[in-house]
């Protein structure tokens, strides 16, 4: 399995202060470095954390894989189209919400989805749609054309070492089978930290994991080499 770091709240501290450190990309760059195999930014309508000129320089100066994840909105749709990210992941945001709050209701908008994505892939950006584990969506994810859906693991996370953990993760599990059959390639992503991540690995074929606040917090004790190192070692 790939590793995928969100590096949203390295703005997030940053913009704490309204000044330019921690510096972003330097964040990026060693998250590479120590084996992040994607770096991903969520750009949000608000620019809470993450900052245009922030992924501008990303797709600039990183040689790696960026994956932008952005609200279906025309706004965001021009800014992949023009910095032209490698890969794309469509999200819901509520502007009150302080993280991504369940996943997108595609199937409640199957054909504003259809005609969003196609543009994103005729200009060869991969794109995925962060779902929640559930059939219905993920046959309406994969009408839309995309080629990834992610998997929201965020009731999985909150569910971890309770008696709600086996159903949470037997959701993820026959949801990634069932996008499986279709065809699509499925990544994960919400709330996964450095003890819960492991079962990912009970689950077949899962291609990449997007991890971020677990990574950050972990990093303000360990540094951000060693927090990337240590997860990497957990996901590989
Ligand atoms: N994947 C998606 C689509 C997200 O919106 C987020 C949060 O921004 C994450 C993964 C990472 O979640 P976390 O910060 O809880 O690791």
């Amino acid at each position: 399995m790939l590793l995928g770091v969100n590096i949203d709240h390295v703005a997030t501290l940053r913009n704490a202060r309204g000044g330019v450190e921690p510096d972003v990309l330097r964040a990026a760059q060693i998250c590479i470095d120590n084996g992040g195999d994607s770096i991903t930014t969520h750009l949000r309508e608000d620019r809470r954390h993450i900052k245009d000129e922030d992924v501008k320089n990303i797709r600039r100066d990183i040689k790696t894989k960026l994956n932008l994840e952005m609200a279906m909105t025309e706004e965001m749709q021009n800014i992949a189209l023009t910095v032209l990210p490698d890969a794309v992941c469509l999200v819901p945001e509520k502007r009150q919400e302080l993280t991504t709050e369940g996943g997108l209701d595609i199937a409640g908008q199957l054909d504003k989805g259809i005609k969003f994505v196609k543009p994103l892939i005729d200009k060869g950006i991969e794109v995925s749609l962060f779902i929640d584990p559930d059939e219905k969506q993920i046959k309406a994810a994969h009408k839309t054309g995309a080629q990834f859906i992610e998997l929201h693991t965020g009731t999985y996370s909150n569910a971890f070492g309770s008696e709600f953990e086996e159903q949470a993760f037997n959701d993820l599990k026959h949801a990634t089978e069932f996008a499986h059959s279709l065809g699509l390639q499925v990544n994960a992503g919400h709330g996964l930290d450095y003890k819960n991540v492991h079962r990912m690995h009970e689950i077949e074929g899962l291609h990449e994991l997007n991890i971020g606040h677990s990574i950050i917090a972990r990093a303000v004790f360990v540094g951000l080499p060693q927090a990337v190192r240590e997860m990497k070692e957990l996901v590989k």
